[in-house]
């Protein structure tokens, strides 16, 4: 009998964000071809009996190769990180094009590219950092590289090189909202945190525990409700990142019950470590900073409920991998203070089986709202209309897990180049034993099967995520941007 797939993924249990059934998946090229019972053969014939067939994982937060907020180079390449992103599931990434101050925008996006080119074995966009937004960078630089696919945009409200004041952030989603873009937003209350770091410093607390302190609770919710009402001025839709407390949950909430167009995203540090991690001896705690920083268990459940509700639609890793050396975290060796210590954590390749342990094999909210926020709201969200789910004409990104599988996570067993994972110790059920991206056998019996710089640019448009509200705020903010935009 001629073979009529290239692939056929057998007698596995396929579940998209809606729907949980035992079929056979046909892949034809780099795309499913069809989806049912006794499909006919194929070249390659992949049994997945008592397996899970899921959309590869999307992770549309996370640094790679990336000058980050204090000067730093993350410690992974493409080459290393999207490699790590696979062995735990993840098909595509959106890492970032960082301008910094003084930089042309359009070469910052050129010079990402060829990294990524170079190294990726899985597909990849980009969300463009915007830290000097010049008429130039506004003008000319954002319309030109949105036209060319680049169709998200970040902000830093904090972080001394990088961030952007009132009037620079309205000036972005004004230009946003021209270009039909999407504007992901770091949201801390600058002044607050940087008044609270001097005063901590000038007390001798300077231990990694002291992070926790330096961005008050409030810094949050402050800039994520000052975000909201301009956002919501200029009609123009966010994504706000990496959510850490109860109460910025709370100022979303209220902020979509207005019917206000916005996404938010939490991360596994948040749902899975609290500050305490960050008490240890000497500088130990560095392995557990990032910003905002972990918070309390309260918090967890906080977020596990806008989980739930949908006020937070994604898990992203925020993968910031520093390693533990003078390059690294502790550029003062023993000595280095929570203010010197770059702020970031690793997270692409445990980022799923994290949230699979407690989603599925602990069974808090279920296999398919494991699919929803780690896969088809990010697909969504960012307009990958071929990522995602699993049905037929769509890319076949695809990962089978294996949902009896126990691990313990080792700082050994990871892929990336941080040296350490900060959820070492911790005992899993439920690992991806293969991983396809674009019907192409990534991974497999725990090996790397593709080339580096396999791995395609996704061009996107803003897509319905990105489309202004139009009329879901009141009248007078009609007027008003009537006048001055
Ligand atoms: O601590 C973090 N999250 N580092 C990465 C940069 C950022 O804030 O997104
Ligand atoms: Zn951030
Ligand atoms: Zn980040």
């Amino acid at each position: 009998m001629s073979e009529v797939y290239d692939t056929v993924i057998r007698g596995g249990r396929v579940a998209t964000a809606s729907d949980v059934f035992d079929a056979d998946i046909g892949i034809v090229g780099e795309s499913i071809a069809a989806i049912g019972k006794r499909l006919a053969a194929g070249k390659r014939e992949v049994d997945a009996r008592g397996k899970l067939v899921l959309p590869g994982g999307i992770d549309s937060h996370c640094h790679i190769e990336q000058l980050s907020a204090n000067g730093k180079l993350n410690a992974d390449t493409f080459e290393s990180a999207t490699i790590s992103a696979a062995f735990g599931g993840t098909t595509t990434v959106i890492p970032f094009a960082a301008q910094h101050r003084g930089m042309r925008l359009r070469e910052v996006v050129a010079d990402y590219h060829k990294l990524a080119e170079r190294g990726a074995v899985i597909d990849y966009a980009f969300h463009m950092i915007i830290a000097n937004p010049t008429p130039e960078t506004l003008e000319e630089d954002i319309p030109a590289l949105v036209e060319t696919g680049h169709s998200s945009l970040k902000i830093f409200m904090t972080y001394d090189r990088l961030k952007v004041d009132d009037e620079e952030l309205l000036d972005v989603l004004a230009v946003a909202r021209k270009s039909r873009a999407m504007v992901c937003v770091h949201a801390e209350n600058h002044g607050l945190i940087s008044w609270t770091v001097k005063r901590l410093l000038a007390r001798g607390h300077t231990a990694p525990k002291f992070h926790a302190a330096s961005h008050a609770r409030a810094a949050e919710a402050e800039a994520i409700n000052r975000l909201i009402e301009m956002a919501a001025l200029i009609d123009q839709p966010i994504m706000i990142y990496h959510v850490s407390t109860a109460e910025g949950a709370a100022v979303i909430r209220a902020a979509r019950g207005r019917g206000i167009k916005l996404f938010a995203e939490t991360c596994p540090q948040y749902l899975f470590l609290t500050e305490d991690d960050l008490d240890r001896p000497g500088v130990e705690g560095a392995k557990w900073m990032c910003s905002p920083p972990l918070r309390l268990a309260s918090d967890q459940e906080a977020l596990w409920r806008a989980i739930a509700l949908s006020d937070l639609q994604t898990v992203s890793s925020d993968h910031a991998p520093y390693r533990l050396d003078a390059d690294g975290k502790y550029p003062s060796g023993d000595a280095s203070t929570f203010k010197e210590i770059a702020n970031g954590m690793p997270g692409l390749e445990a980022r799923l089986p994290l949230l699979f342990d407690a989603m599925v094999s602990q069974g808090r909210l279920g296999l398919r709202k494991f699919v929803e926020i780690t896969a088809t709201m990010p697909a969504h969200i960012y307009n990958l209309a071929r990522k995602g789910s699993i049905a037929v004409g769509m890319d076949a990104d695809i990962a089978i897990w294996d949902p009896d599988r126990a691990i313990t996570l080792e700082d050994r067993m990871m892929h990336d180049r941080a040296g350490y994972s900060p959820y070492a110790g911790r005992k899993l059920r439920g690992w991806p034993t293969q991983v396809l991206s674009r019907g192409r056998m990534v991974i497999e019996g725990g090996a790397l099967k593709v080339d580096k710089g396999t791995g395609k640019f996704l061009a996107r448009d803003g897509g319905e995520a990105a489309k202004p509200a139009q009329g879901a705020t009141n009248d007078r903010a009609a007027t008003w941007r009537s006048y001055v935009l």
